[in-house]
């Protein structure tokens, strides 16, 4: 396996092994609309050869997501990404959407925030089922905008990771209680999802392989290999492997990536699901050098690389690769980029001002 063969995964076919990992932009309207900073950011990325473009998150119904996301809770939403989708499908690329919800619920006129906890009293059986629709509808207009694929973003700490938790989820009903239980309500979103856009349209998935949380009572690698074997099952056609939730010991975006060996820090757990699933496997975090993705890729098991900082510095970095210049990446894994003025790299504040 090459990083830079022609392959094809979790059924789209891409020009290599090198995938942009979801990476909010924070430049969306107050509705959630794009916007010319957007577009301006994706052009950038779909001249840089990447293989997988995963769109960043994108909340599925309104208000899903804090201000500054974009949004796709209404078929006016399915215009402005179509122009970005061919966009990168002309300059060769592929591209999937992340779908995202917060867990800050609306019901009717009540705003109902479910981020610390909850149980069955909080979230109904009929909520249960709004969330799986809104998914649904959500994955069809992205399918609309002409978006090759879906990635379900269960990781993070956000809303499904949360249901995946047993710290979080503190259901007593066929949504919450044993593994299985808990990751019911991400099979449900799946098969909506190919229930409405067709049993070929690729769907992703973005786990995290320990939330790395101090508490007692939360999801660590056994979990996750359980969640994803089920996933595995269920129909999912690739799973990207992350880790960590903000305020946790880890966070997904570790900094101090100085050598080599603090680089590609899930590549282990990311090993372990690899070897049984039947689906590849894609693993993120803190991949900066060349060597280091490329060894991912021949030691353990997985089929692609992904990531999210270093393209904020550099969008055109994959191409930079493929053409001989293969020093490390230039980010520097500040995280100045989470900025919700804007994700973008300090170090080209300037240029972009
Ligand atoms: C500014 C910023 C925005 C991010 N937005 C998302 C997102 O929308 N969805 C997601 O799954 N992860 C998001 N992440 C996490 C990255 O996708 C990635 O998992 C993490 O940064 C580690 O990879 P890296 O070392 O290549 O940056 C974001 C990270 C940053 C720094």
């Amino acid at each position: 396996m090459n990083l830079f063969e022609n392959t094809t995964i979790g059924g789209i076919e891409l020009r290599n092994r090198l995938m942009r990992s979801a990476t909010a932009t924070f430049m969306a309207d107050d509705k959630g609309y794009v916007t010319p900073r957007v577009k301006e950011v994706y052009q950038e990325l779909s001249e840089g050869e990447i293989g997988l473009i995963i769109f960043e998150d994108t909340g599925v119904g309104e208000n899903t997501l804090e201000s500054k996301h974009l949004m796709i809770g209404n078929d006016s939403y399915i215009e402005g990404y179509k122009e970005i989708v061919d966009q990168i499908h002309s300059n060769g690329g592929k591209t999937i959407i992340q779908l995202s919800h917060s867990g800050i619920l609306r019901k009717g006129e009540k705003v109902v925030d479910v981020t610390n906890g909850f149980d069955d009293r909080l979230i109904t059986k009929e909520d249960i089922s709004e969330i799986v629709e809104l998914y649904g509808n959500a994955a069809l207009r992205a399918k609309k905008a002409g978006f090759d694929g879906i990635q379900i973003h269960a990781a993070h700490g956000y809303f499904l990771t949360k249901f995946l938790s047993p710290y979080f989820n503190r259901r007593n009903d066929e949504y919450g209680g044993s593994v299985e239980k808990r990751a019911r309500v991400v099979v449900e979103i799946l098969n909506n999802i190919k229930a409405k856009c067709g049993t070929d349209y690729p769907v992703f998935l973005k786990l995290n392989s320990s939330d790395f949380m101090a508490e007692e009572n939360t999801n660590t690698l056994t979990e996750a290999k359980q969640i994803a074997i089920m996933l595995d099952k269920a129909g999912i056609d690739a799973i990207e492997v992350s880790g960590g939730v903000s305020g946790g010991v880890y966070g997904p975006a570790r900094n101090k990536i100085f050598k080599q060996e603090n680089e590609a820090y899930h590549k282990e757990n990311a090993s372990e699901i690899a070897k049984i699933v039947s689906v590849p496997v894609i693993v993120v975090g803190g991949f900066r050098s060349l060597e280091v993705a490329e060894e991912a890729l021949q030691e353990q098991n997985v089929e692609a690389v992904s990531l999210s900082r270093p393209l904020v510095r550099e969008p055109q970095l994959v191409k930079r690769w493929k053409n001989g210049d293969t020093s490390k990446a230039m980010c520097v894994s500040c995280n100045a980029c989470f900025n919700m003025d804007g994700a973008i790299c300090a170090f080209n504040k300037k240029k972009r001002a």
